[in-house]
């Protein structure tokens, strides 16, 4: 049950999102929720999945272009896979974007176009584990669940200086998170706090002075705050080596390849390439003469650190590949590729340098 405490730091976030809260393309603001206005349930649920693991700067152009393409969840059930794979290039964790289309296709096809509004309900839909329901839940619907991202952890560790460190502490963080959303405004309340902890109580440098619920904080008070909340040393993460390689037509075509649809950047396009492991190892898609761009690309996954040779060659009009195919050059968008490959195509640039 919450206490008078807790009730009065809902209060004064509330009022601080009241005056403060971030224009967001996806939200629909404190004033004008309280005349009535409804957020679109569509556009919280993208936003919010393309938010995980993003930040807002990452996320604005994507999110913009995918609402201007496809304005609801009938449009980009029906939108082709590649289309929307090309689209979400650059924003990382690709079976997000596997599982947004088929979460479309199941709101479209099942569920006549509208979200369920539960989060139980929403938790049943691919791609939409416990945090995308209740944000959406809380933020779409204002259902009174509570929303716990990153953010939301940090700002409960502060108020409450827990020591314990992640990810050992998150069901104590769950718990006062619980506690601190009201029954009414819950959906304001859940972006009060990710407001809060994305701008005034940020990772390393709390701003204290301006926060609403300095006055409640018991890490401030202790003078730990900026410490909170620790962590667990992660392990450190092991390297991969492996080749890609950039072949280019006599006619500026280039060859390129759609990776099976499970695993790493799956479903996207790519440069042809070599497994990736502890070494190297060989495996050109057509036999050519390839010459190795000087220095790697380097690219870090989730569990990993990746190291690229890149390999580039020019190969005649007939060249036949044994994987990939070439795209025309105006069909060639590196803008379409996971950022891992289009760091390998800038790379290529200095290997086809004329020598
Ligand atoms: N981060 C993730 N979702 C958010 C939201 N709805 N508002 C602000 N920051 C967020």
């Amino acid at each position: 049950m919450r206490d008078a405490k807790e009730a009065e730091i809902s209060a004064a976030l509330l009022d601080w999102y009241d005056r403060h809260a971030r224009v967001l393309p996806w939200r629909v603001g404190p004033a004008a929720r309280a005349g009535g206005e409804r957020p679109d349930p569509y556009r919280v649920w993208l936003s919010e999945v393309m938010l995980q693991q993003t930040t807002v700067a990452a996320v604005a152009g994507h999110f913009a272009r995918f609402t201007t393409t496809w304005p609801n969840v009938a449009a980009l059930a029906a939108a082709p896979d590649a289309e929307v794979m090309a689209a979400w290039a650059g924003l990382g964790y690709y079976a997000r974007a596997r599982n947004l289309l088929a979460c479309a296709r199941k709101v479209a096809n099942e569920h006549g176009g509208h979200f369920p509004e539960s989060a139980a309900a929403l938790a049943a839909l691919p791609g939409i584990g416990p945090y995308t329901a209740a944000a959406v839940a809380a933020i779409a619907f204002d259902a009174p669940e509570t929303v716990v991202d990153a953010n939301v952890e940090r700002v409960a560790a502060r108020l409450f200086a827990v020591q314990t460190p992640l990810p050992a502490a998150k069901r104590d963080l769950i718990a006062i998170a619980a506690r601190l959303t009201p029954e009414r405004r819950a959906g304001d309340h859940a972006q009060a706090m990710m407001d809060l902890g994305a701008t005034i109580c940020a990772p390393r440098t709390p701003d204290c002075k301006v926060c609403p619920v300095a006055g409640f904080c018991k890490g401030r008070a202790e003078g730990i705050a900026a410490t909170l909340p620790q962590k667990a040393a992660k392990p450190e993460k092991p390297n991969r080596y492996g080749t890609a390689y950039v072949a280019r037509r006599a006619d500026g075509a280039l060859l390129l390849e759609r990776r099976p649809p499970r695993g790493l950047l799956g479903g996207m396009l790519g440069w042809p390439g070599s497994e990736w492991g502890p070494h190297t190892n060989s495996a050109p898609p057509l036999a050519a003469d390839w010459r190795e761009a000087p220095g790697e690309v380097r690219h870090t996954f989730t569990h990993f650190h990746l190291h690229l040779r890149v390999l580039v060659t020019e190969v005649p009009q007939g060249a036949n590949p044994e994987r990939g195919d070439f795209t025309p050059p105006a069909e060639f968008q590196p803008a379409a590729l996971p950022t891992l490959m289009r760091k390998v195509w800038l790379h290529a640039q200095i290997g086809f340098l004329p020598r």
